[in-house]
């Protein structure tokens, strides 16, 4: 790709919508975390580290991904991991981000809940305050786990809102998406939809069409995080365009976890083409091999995109920001 076009996409407007903050720890900082904290790594090197990131799907991930987090254990770690992750998608014309964290990968391990939101937190207020970039937070719960669990993680962050109300807009779901359906979990999102957060959920990543369908109709979400086996069901295309649901895909996730084996064979372009308001999204940048700007790239050189594909995409992130948030500047 040239320098201009490059210059061209680093600087449209662009939000993110789907982000782990837990992966966008790279190994260098893992190392220096595990270094701080007398965490003992199963990894000789950094590159040792880096080496293993060699996946054959979603739970080969996830089993790198918990054991990463499992280095950060005070509020200055989270703080330092989401501070390093703003001052990389700076440089990438990321102008507001919607980051998902997933509490119970630390209250299970013994971390306090208000550690994690704390640490997190300090840094988006900061984040803003230095580069201008908005954001909010998208509490995740574990579908590996129990709803009861869910439950529980939603009373303990319950008291903590008020504080956060600036941030803490959303309510996720992610972690292996087979053998867990959305509807596991449908109580507790009826609960979260009462309390007036924003609802979406990771479906048809791995999972089927009917993952993508049971977390509309079910969970009630108001965005699909990933979503790109919906085009194996054509109604439910057909109700994802007629509501202009937005699918928050991740091609370079979607490559490293072999949903697609091939860039030029993912579907996004097909959905973008059958009107789905298709977003472009990093995911786990750390393991993915590149945050936001990498991942438009790699898209742009894949389906030789025109500048119209590119200004859709990044106006479809735009668009697909929770409807209000509140603005820290008033
Ligand atoms: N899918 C499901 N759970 C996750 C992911 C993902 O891509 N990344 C972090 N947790
Ligand atoms: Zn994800």
């Amino acid at each position: 790709m040239n320098a201009e076009r490059l210059e061209f996409i680093r600087r449209l407007p662009k939000a993110e919508l789907h982000l782990h903050i837990e992966g966008t720890l790279e190994p260098e900082l893992i190392f220096r975390l595990a270094q701080r904290n007398g965490v003992i790594l199963p990894y000789p090197s950094i590159q040792a580290l880096r080496d293993a990131y060699e996946f054959t799907d979603l739970q080969s991930f996830l089993d790198l991904y918990y054991a990463g987090a499992a280095v950060l254990m005070t509020e200055a770690d989270f703080y330092d991991m989401t501070m390093a992750y703003l001052a990389r998608i700076a440089q990438d014309g990321v102008v507001h981000t919607e980051i998902m964290f997933d509490p119970q990968t630390h209250t299970e391990r013994g971390v306090p809940i208000a550690t994690v939101f704390a640490g997190i937190a300090r840094a988006l207020r900061e984040g803003y305050d230095t580069w201008g970039i908005t954001s909010c937070l998208i509490m995740s719960f574990l579908r590996h786990l129990s709803e009861e669990a869910a439950f529980e993680t939603l009373e303990q962050a319950l008291p903590l809102r008020e504080q956060y109300a600036d941030l803490w807009l959303g309510i996720g779901l992610d972690s292996g998406e087979q053998g867990n359906p959305p509807e596991k979990f449908e109580r507790v999102y009826a609960r979260c939809r009462e309390l007036g957060f924003y609802l979406v959920a990771h479906a048809g990543e791995e999972g089927p069409a009917a993952y993508v369908s049971s977390a509309l109709n079910r969970l009630n979400v108001i965005r699909i995080d990933h979503g790109v086996r919906s085009e194996e069901d054509p109604e439910l295309l057909k109700t994802l365009a007629a509501r202009k649901i937005p699918l928050t895909v991740c091609p370079l996730s979607n490559l490293k976890l072999k949903v697609v084996n091939n860039m030029r064979e993912h579907n996004l372009k097909r959905l973008l083409d059958q009107g789905l308001c298709v977003t472009i999204n990093s995911d786990d940048p750390a393991y993915f091999g590149g945050y936001l700007l990498d991942n438009y790239i790699a898209v742009a050189d894949a389906f030789a995109l025109s500048d119209e594909d590119l200004i859709t995409l990044a106006t479809n992130s735009m668009q697909s920001r929770f409807p209000v948030f509140l603005d820290r500047r008033s």
